[in-house]
Formats: C-alpha cells, sequence, structure tokens
C-alpha cells in the first residue's frame, strides 16, 4: 500500500524551474533514494515533502492524508540537512534530546532514548560536546541521531553521509540501512553519490533537470538503464553508437566503415540510429590481439590499479572503451593489443547519446 505519493511536484523560481515534475510512491518501510547530478532538483523535493518550501503544484499524501497545506512543524518528520544545523549552544545530548522535548517526552524513557540513538551513531562519549568541538562528520551523525530519536513516520535525508570519511562512512551506510530496517522508518535520501544511492536504497530514483527520469530496484536500473544519462550517471559504462543493419548472422551494429558488431535482436529495426551501453565490467580482455580477437580489438593505452581491481583503458575501432577487471595477479601491460569481448545480452539498447 502506498504510504508517501508525490503527486505532480513543480517548483519554480520565476524563471527557474528547480522542480518540473516529480510524482512517486513509496511503500511504508521503503528506503528511496532520489540520485541525480548538482541542480536537478534532489534538494527542493526533498524540502517540499519536508514543508520548509511550497510547491508550485502538485500534492503530498503521507498514509493517505494530505500533506501539502500542512505545516512543517506539524508534519512529525526527522529531516537531515544538507548543510546540517545544530544548535550551537547546547551539547551533543541536549541536541539529540531536543524533539524529544517538544513532544514532551519525559525521564526516564527520554534519557535512554537519546542514550541508545547516541550509541548507534558512536558517539556516547562526546555527548557532552558542544557542536562547534567535534568534526564535521561527528557533527552530521549528530544530526542524524536527532532526526531518528524522535522515531518519525518519515525520515528525510540530505546527503546525511556527505562529510564522512570514506571508511567511515561504508560503515555508517550499512547502520544507516540496519537502523533503517529495524525502524522500519519509510525514508527519502538525497544524494548524488551513486554507490550509496545503491548500498542503501529498496528503490532509486534517478533525476536529470527536475524529473524523474528512471525510478527501479538499485540492480534493475544499473543493468536496464533507460538512457544514456542514467547508464552514465548510475555507475560508468562505455557507450557506442551506430547504424541498425540485418545481416545473415542476425542483427548487427554498423558503427563506421571499418565495423559491424553484432548486437542483440531486439533492439529496434535496420537502419535507425542505435545507443548500447556496455558496462566496463562486462567486458572481457582476450589473447593478445593477433588470433583470437573477440568482437574488437584495441591497444591498452593506461591502466590503474585500484587494489581489487584495475581499470584498462583501450583505444579501439568504436574509440575509447574502459574495462574494470578483476585482480587476479595477472595485469596486462600498457602499449599491448588485445581482443574484446563480452556476452550479446550485455549490450543494453539505451535512449539519447549526449550522456
Ligand atoms: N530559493 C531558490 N531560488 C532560486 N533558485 C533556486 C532556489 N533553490 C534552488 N534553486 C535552483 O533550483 C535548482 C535545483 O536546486 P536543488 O537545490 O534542488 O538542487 P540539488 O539537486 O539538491 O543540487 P545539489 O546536489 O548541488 O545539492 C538549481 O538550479 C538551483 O539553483
Ligand atoms: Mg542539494
Amino acid at each position: 500500500m502506498t504510504f508517501l505519493e508525490l503527486n505532480g511536484l513543480r517548483k519554480h523560481y520565476h524563471s527557474v524551474r528547480a522542480v518540473s515534475e516529480v510524482s512517486l510512491s513509496a511503500e511504508r518501510g521503503e528506503f528511496i533514494s532520489l540520485l541525480g547530478p548538482s541542480g536537478c532538483g534532489k534538494t527542493t523535493t526533498l524540502q517540499m515533502i519536508a514543508g520548509f518550501v511550497e510547491p508550485s503544484s502538485g500534492s503530498i499524501w503521507l498514509d493517505g492524508q494530505p500533506l501539502t497545506t500542512v505545516k512543517p512543524q506539524n508534519r512529525g518528520l526527522g529531516v537531515v540537512f544538507q548543510s546540517y544545523a545544530l544548535f550551537p549552544h547546547m551539547t551533543v545530548a541536549e541536541n539529540v534530546g531536543f524533539g524529544l522535548d517538544m513532544r514532551k517526552i519525559r525521564e526516564p524513557e527520554r534519557g535512554r532514548r537519546v542514550r541508545d540513538v547516541l550509541e548507534l551513531v558512536q558517539l556516547e562519549q562526546h555527548r557532552d560536546r558542544l557542536p562547534a568541538q567535534l568534526s564535521g562528520g561527528q557533527q552530521q551523525r549528530v544530526a542524524l541521531a536527532r532526526a531518528l530519536v524522535i522515531a518519525p513516520p518519515l525520515l528525510l535525508l540530505d546527503e546525511p553521509l556527505s562529510n564522512l570519511d570514506a571508511k567511515l562512512r561504508a560503515e555508517m551506510q550499512l547502520e544507516l540501512r540496519r537502523i533503517q530496517r529495524s525502524f522500519g522508518t519509510t525514508t527519502v535520501m538525497v544524494t548524488h553519490d551513486q554507490d550509496e544511492a545503491m548500498a542503501l536504497s529498496d528503490r532509486i530514483a534517478v533525476m536529470d533537470s527536475g524529473r524523474i527520469v528512471q525510478l527501479g530496484r538499485p540492480q534493475d536500473v544499473y543493468e536496464r538503464p533507460a538512457t544514456a544519462f542514467v547508464a552514465s550517471f548510475l555507475g560508468s559504462t562505455n557507450l557506442i553508437c551506430g547504424q541498425l543493419r540485418l545481416s545473415a548472422a542476425g542483427m548487427q551494429l554498423v558503427v563506421s566503415d571499418r565495423v559491424a558488431l553484432p548486437c542483440p535482436d531486439s533492439t529496434g529495426r535496420a537502419g535507425e540510429t542505435a545507443w548500447f551501453s556496455i558496462r566496463p565490467e562486462k567486458i572481457r580482455l582476450v589473447g593478445d590481439g593477433s588470433g583470437e580477437t573477440g568482437h574488437l580489438k584495441g591497444k591498452i593505452v593506461m591502466r590503474v590499479f585500484c587494489g581489487d581491481r584495475w581499470i584498462y583503458e583501450l583505444d579501439t575501432d568504436v574509440g575509447r572503451l574502459v574495462l574494470r577487471v578483476q585482480n587476479q595477479g595477472h595485469p596486462a601491460d600498457e602499449g599491448r593489443t588485445a581482443g574484446l569481448t563480452w556476452n550479446l545480452g550485455d549490450m543494453i539498447s539505451v535512449e539519447g547519446g549526449h550522456a
């Protein structure tokens, strides 16, 4: 059953269309991420749900009740802003307890809830410090604790982990997911970090220019991006453009006079221009380019070591391609020629090539 519903939300500031049209339904307990580049309208959408920005048109519903005209303080939502404004004159524990005081939750429950949530974000030992005495990441965790402590029906997070270092960020992602699952709190999180969106979300709404361009489970959006923009934004990818041609061997993508690649049959009609996305990890290196050459031959122009994997860049007849290969101890050398191959099913037909 739909718990949160956004219905044709729009926000214009004079001539600026911050949000052009956003419609979305979330189930109770779902974790949804709004993912997209800077300026695409993520914060504005979240602020409309929180009640701090009034929509130019459209409506918001929570648990069957209209929310659009309810004042922000009466919506009872847990909100962590992009710039998490903590009360500077209050200690960590007082900041976290504030929302409970507003709800007239008294001791001993107040103390217990503050303690529990501070333990959750690993800040119990700093409970008596002021925000100015904390690092940016610690302040961010206080902001998260402050939102969680009231056990809100809906949690709204705007880049909640952006100030954490990589390791703490990965830990907090798992922690946030664990907390969210155990509380069952319906959550909408804004992020421009695709890994974070994939790690945390039940569904991702990819946004571009004030609209949701694709909505789905992380693995579906990643494996089946609808557009070149989504393919490039959610992970990295290789985009190949050509004209479809039906040959005796099946459908082909004619990229140039010299290159025709086999491609999946169901992608379009002969004569049409088509775009395909192939993820870097779906391409394999085969042979040395002289014998077995796979679909294409290429020259390794750069390789980058990333610990668990190598990234290769190859110059090919269809342009520069990027490969991601698991590190198994025998990297291919720069300057070498190699064959490239992939499964036909990993060539994903996408709309629009201007990624
Ligand atoms: N109060 C405002 N007045 C005028 N324009 C605004 C206002 N708030 C936002 N905008 C514009 O609306 C667009 C969307 O802004 P928004 O803050 O929602 O982006 P965002 O997706 O959250 O970006 P970021 O990832 O950088 O935080 C931007 O072009 C922004 O400049
Ligand atoms: Mg923002």
